[in-house]
């Protein structure tokens, strides 16, 4: 059982920043155990004891996962000095909870980012050895052909020499086409097409495993994930082709 201070585990619950906590704490707001503590840096088991702040209980949750919607023209990184961040896009008690983006998106790119602050899941989701899917919707300036379809499917070769996975390219007319990778080198679906001659207008990620974009949250938009959320961006065949 790892002991945890208490404004720590409260901090990372979202509730407060930790020195607006220690006043909370001070000021006899907090319980554990259904017993007021007053002192900020008291060890407790943060996963095995109940907490209630004003007499609300709060449930410990460690880690925190999210989708967002990513607009183009934000940066998919924690913090920069000059340029908007997703990060920036989040209210204060969610920018407290240390989230990173899961991999990036360009800052033209579109789409579903995933923000958690679980490691391990983070590294599950680019590893290429988890075989999780990601499915981007491109527009390009050409039109793709079967050739090029079966071209993806060999596994194309770059401008650079570097062998990509077989991946997926389903033509959808008009200049639009669903791209479907398993790794996520640098610029990678912008790089796959321009290696076929259809250089790329326009990137969205419609999906992440079998984890859909949620339409409805609009740019920059974002909601909580849930167990079942979960499951599926970790269901690495969710998605065919
Ligand atoms: N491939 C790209 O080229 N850009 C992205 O943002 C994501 C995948």
């Amino acid at each position: 059982m790892a002991l945890k201070r208490l404004d720590k585990v409260l901090s990372e619950l979202g509730v407060a920043s930790r020195s607006e906590l220690r006043g909370i704490i001070r000021g006899g707001r907090v319980t554990v155990d259904g017993v007021v503590v007053t002192e900020p840096e008291r060890r407790i088991d943060a996963e095995g004891s109940s907490l209630c702040l004003d007499g609300k209980a709060l449930r410990y949750r460690r880690y925190r996962y999210f989708m967002m919607d990513k607009p183009a023209g934000v940066l998919s990184v924690t913090e920069d000095r000059r340029q908007k961040t997703v990060l920036d896009l989040l209210p204060d008690e969610l920018r407290r909870l240390e989230l990173f983006p899961v991999g990036r998106l360009d800052k033209d790119t579109s789409g579903l980012l995933l923000l958690t602050n679980d490691g391990d899941f983070a590294h599950r989701v680019i590893s290429p050895k988890s075989g999780i899917k990601k499915q981007y919707l491109a527009t390009v300036d050409g039109e793709p052909d079967e050739q090029d379809v079966r071209a993806f499917a060999a596994g194309l070769v770059l401008g650079d020499g570097t062998q990509c996975l077989p991946a997926g390219l389903e033509v959808l007319g008009q200049g639009r086409c669903l791209v479907t990778v398993m790794e996520g080198k640098y610029h990678q679906v912008k790089r796959m097409l321009a290696a076929v001659g259809k250089p790329v207008l326009t990137l969205r990620r419609l999906s992440v495993g079998g984890l859909v974009l949620d339409e409805t949250l609009g740019p920059g938009g974002y909601r909580a994930l849930d167990e079942g959320d979960l499951c599926k961006v970790l269901s690495a065949s969710a998605i065919g082709k």
